[in-house]
């Protein structure tokens, strides 16, 4: 997620011949987190994860956005995909000590680039058996991004996926977190506008064909509050309670949206109203 930004540029909005990249370079992203579901089980580690990522990007001839991101930090992003686990929020770091056991739940978020555009996408997997609020977690967090996603047409505004958003995690009694947001992507990572996941209907930027932007809800199953940790990446939630999130990279359609993270023959329902 970007760190909100108080520039305020023009959106990012993408020509059909981009979109057709973004196409390409989602269908892979998707691809790959459909790989990561396989290798998810007690006594992986979040290391092996990333190295799965990193050999499948390269075999694409594809790059991995994180991986030194952002370019001349003092703390650049140190591996290839972000995962999270339980109550980390977003950003965590792969590392060998971290190993997943049953009833854990991670996000595996992975952005490859291909041909100079970005395809951002992540998804929340349970290990093993999780309990069942853990379970509603997830598939409430699942939910939270589709009816946000189905904000999306031309006409709209950007406040109406965070208001959707809020109103039904909230609803549901878990925490929207707040400091952290979808973000316009092209060949930038993370450009305007700032996607907040809680908001107000009418609100923002006007959606216009093209404008291409992700929706990532990060949903906790206590209060939204989270911080970073010293390692400079790391955001946990304040409460210690269980975070769960779900990406994708959407463009504005002439009538509605479209889901470019999707995996090749997969479809994505605007309409369903379950995870
Ligand atoms: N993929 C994250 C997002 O959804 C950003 C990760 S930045 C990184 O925006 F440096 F941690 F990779
Ligand atoms: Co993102
Ligand atoms: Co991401």
């Amino acid at each position: 997620m970007a760190r909100r930004t108080k520039r305020r540029n023009q959106p990012v909005r993408l020509q059909p011949h981009e979109i057709e990249k973004m196409r390409v370079v989602g269908r892979f992203a998707a691809g790959l987190l459909a790989q990561v579901e396989g290798l998810i089980k007690p006594g992986i580690s979040t290391e092996e994860i990333d190295r799965f990522v990193d050999a499948e990007t390269r075999k694409r001839g594809a790059i991995s956005a994180p991986l030194g991101y952002p370019k001349g930090s003092a703390h650049p992003f140190p591996k290839h995909c972000c995962t999270s686990i339980n109550h980390i929020v977003c950003h965590g770091i792969p590392s060998a000590n971290d190993v997943l056991r049953e009833g854990d739940i991670v996000n595996v978020d992975v952005t490859p680039i291909i041909d100079g555009y970005y395809g951002d996408t992540s998804r929340t997997f349970c290990v093993g058996a999780v309990d069942p609020e853990v379970q509603r977690l997830v598939d409430d967090t699942y939910e939270a991004m589709r009816i946000g996603i189905a904000q999306v047409k031309p006409g709209g505004h950007v406040g109406d996926i965070g208001h959707a958003i809020q109103r039904f995690a909230e609803g549901r009694g878990h925490g929207v977190v707040r400091q952290f947001a979808g973000h316009g992507i092209g060949t930038i990572f993370h450009g305007p506008p700032t996607i907040s996941h809680v908001g107000r209907r009418g609100e923002g930027e006007l959606f216009e064909p093209g404008m291409t932007f992700t929706v990532e809800p990060m949903i906790n199953l206590g209060d939204w509050r989270c911080q970073i940790l010293a390692d400079h990446w790391t955001v946990v939630t304040v409460d210690g309670s269980l975070s769960a999130q779900f990406e994708h990279t959407v463009t504005v359609t002439e009538d509605g949206v479209e889901v470019l993270t999707l995996a090749e023959g997969a479809t994505f329902d605007l309409n369903s109203d379950s995870a």
